[in-house]
């Protein structure tokens, strides 16, 4: 089932993202978590963070899957997606080297790095809990419009949409990688657990067709309503264009509630 949660404002929609992940870890604290980067996260990890500098939580135990990373860029090129999570989240944690993994976007054989990842999080058991932000085309990892709902991990190209949206990272469109290796559709539903976080306006038409249109290739991130356990947190501004019965499930009960 989806969750929709909107929050009273973005601070509290990221509270509520953070503290699903913190209370995951402290109920097993072996958690594999599935994560994201983006812009929208930035401020997860800040709480995580927080969250580990006052003892509430720790990530000793815990195993990592980022959803992607770009083809061409090796983990220490200043864009890749390890730098940014190495900068938010895994440099300022307890969570030891060995046990976070993106893909290797710095690979001869992107395809079998692919296949490799996805055998890799069946081995670790399979993802307790994934994080995902929502993309302005409705994809979720780099799912694009048109993936399919069986998809596992695997090489993509990056729609044009996608890496304009990307481009404030790499200062030109033309400069944001053309492929990415993620995560599959398949992949993300068959974690245990999903909680998505999607902020601002620029997301509300995605938050829409996410959540009240058709499941359908055209939105990835439709194929979330078949997921038996999903928590969507919004901002108002995210919620704008959902219709009225969505717009209703309002929850102002605090991080606690
Ligand atoms: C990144 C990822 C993407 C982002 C999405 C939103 O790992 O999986 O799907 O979550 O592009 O990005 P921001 O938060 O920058 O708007």
């Amino acid at each position: 089932m989806m969750k929709v949660v909107i929050c009273e404002d973005q601070a509290t929609a990221v509270a509520r993202t953070a503290a699903e992940i913190i209370q995951q870890v402290q109920s097993r604290s072996a958690s594999v978590l599935g994560l994201a980067t983006g812009h929208t996260m930035d401020a997860v990890y800040a709480s995580l963070v927080a969250g580990h500098d006052t003892g509430q939580v720790g990530f000793s135990q815990v195993r990592s899957f980022n959803l992607d990373e770009y083809i061409g860029l090796g983990p220490d090129h200043p864009q890749s997606f390890a730098q940014y999570m190495a900068h938010a989240f895994f440099d300022r944690v307890d969570i030891p080297l060995a046990h976070k993994r993106l893909p290797n976007g710095d690979t001869r054989d992107p395809n079998s790095e692919a296949a490799s990842y996805e055998a890799a999080i069946e081995a670790a058991g399979g993802i307790d809990l994934q994080l995902l932000g929502l993309g302005t085309n409705g994809h979720i990892g780099f799912n694009e419009p048109g993936s399919s709902a069986r998809s596992k991990t695997r090489v993509v190209a990056l729609t044009q949409a996608t890496r304009t949206a990307n481009q404030r990272d790499f200062g030109a469109a033309e400069a944001v990688p053309a492929s990415a290796i993620t995560m599959g559709i398949a992949t993300i539903l068959s974690a245990r657990r999903i909680v998505l976080l999607a902020l601002g306006k620029e997301k509300a038409e995605a938050v829409a067709r996410m959540v009240d249109g058709p499941v359908s290739p055209s939105c990835p991130a439709s194929a979330l309503q078949t997921h038996t356990d999903i928590t969507v947190f919004l901002d108002p501004a995210a919620a704008c264009k959902l219709s009225p019965p969505d717009a209703n499930i309002h929850d102002h009960s605090g991080i606690d509630g």
